[in-house]
């Protein structure tokens, strides 16, 4: 295995990808020590620590591929994908944490697959890598890398299994966008111009316990069912961002690392949207999840088994229709619309202004970068 030259630097990563797998999940809290090592780039509060000077194992520009200079573009490009990644990574750490340390939680996602806990565990380990990797490619490449480490303020879970750490985001109130399931099995394409409803309507709910719950209570399947929409939600927006951002990289070596990151997203999404047909029928005050199985059978938009992307209208309608992500134009999929999405979904309920004027900065570059050969 290559050494990660950023192994030591915990402000981009806590631990090897062998050390985060399943038996020794959980990575040790976010130190916030490296927040005076923290300055601004003209981003407003956007925190990037330089620590291009403290990589060990790679030297810039070694077996780094183009062996090209990192355009500006790009690097705007990666560091809002590094943003991104820090963020599903921080997410994906709470929801594994409750999976696999909070009996009540863990019995309720096993509820609607029993390797709920393994897989939500492995998507969090991947985000890990993908920020770690993204992060660690920008220093040694002479760029400035992410770090969010100073907004890492909002509180865990109190309830068991949740370490006591501050987090990047909340979810205690979310919105989850549910059109994703509608959207993949309609020939219609949001790219032009095409709406979709909710399949479920999740609004302002907790996605984790705040509290210990009984066992087998409708609450806690009520918290576990809207997550598992949820996961789907966080893989889609990835999946779109990725393919959206690959077509403005210039660098070879950037758009493989797009594309390659890419794949592992809509892996991702492909089991969150097989899976979240298997929530278990439950009712509580506000919420209600029928037995989608039942209650959605021989309707195309809804039906649960039709989990393989409807073909779709792409790049011009008078082409034929054809199966692939969607949206990816960059006004639907890129940096900005993947920032409100989190944003207006309550993600990140009780960020300060600096946070959000942070990623926003991030996220308007990232639209900005422009392709050149
Ligand atoms: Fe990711
Ligand atoms: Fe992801």
């Amino acid at each position: 295995m290559m050494n990660n030259p950023l192994a030591n630097d915990q402000s981009v990563t806590t631990k090897s990808t062998e050390a985060q797998s399943f038996g020794g999940l959980l990575p040790a809290p976010h130190p916030m020590a490296r927040r005076s090592f923290l300055r601004s780039l003209g981003l407003g509060a956007a925190l990037m620590t330089p620590i291009a000077g403290a990589l060990t194992g790679v030297a810039r520009g070694a077996n780094l591929g183009s062996g090209n200079a990192l355009s500006n573009s790009d690097a705007d490009i990666l560091r809002f994908l590094a943003a991104a990644e820090l963020i599903e990574a921080d997410l994906w750490q709470q929801y594994a944490e409750l999976a696999n340390g909070n009996d009540a939680y863990m019995t309720a996602v096993s509820a609607i697959d029993g390797d709920f806990p393994r897989y939500i565990a492995d998507n969090t380990d991947d985000e890990l890598s993908h920020a770690a990797f993204i992060n660690a490619y920008l220093a040694a490449m002479g760029a400035q890398p992410v770090n969010l480490d100073a907004f890492r303020t909002l509180p865990s879970s109190q309830a068991t299994g949740a370490q006591q750490i501050g987090r990047l985001t909340n979810l205690m109130n979310l919105t989850v966008d549910t059109s994703w399931w509608i959207r993949y099995r309609s020939p219609k394409n949001p790219d032009f111009g095409a709406k979709f409803p909710q399949l479920i309507k999740i609004v302002n709910r907790p996605t984790i316990p705040n509290r210990d719950y009984p066992v087998g209570s409708d609450a806690i399947q009520a918290i576990a069912n809207s997550a598992a929409f949820h996961f789907g939600t966080i893989e889609q927006g990835g999946s779109s961002l990725y393919t959206s951002m690959a077509e403005l990289a210039s660098d070879l070596t950037v758009l493989r690392i797009v594309t390659s990151i890419a794949g592992s997203e809509v892996f991702h999404f492909a089991i969150w949207d097989d899976t979240a047909g298997n929530v278990p029928a439950v009712r509580v005050p506000g919420l209600i999840f029928p037995d989608i199985a039942t209650v959605f059978e021989g309707d195309p938009l809804r039906q649960k088994d039709l989990i393989m992307p409807e073909p779709c209208a792409f790049i011009d309608a008078s082409l034929p229709l054809c199966s692939v992500i969607r949206p990816s134009l960059t006004q639907n999929a890129g940096a900005m619309a993947a920032a409100n999405g989190f944003e207006i979904s309550g993600l990140f309920k009780g960020q300060p202004p600096a946070f959000f004027q942070t990623l926003n900065s991030l996220a308007a570059a990232a639209d900005a970068a422009t392709r050149s050969c």
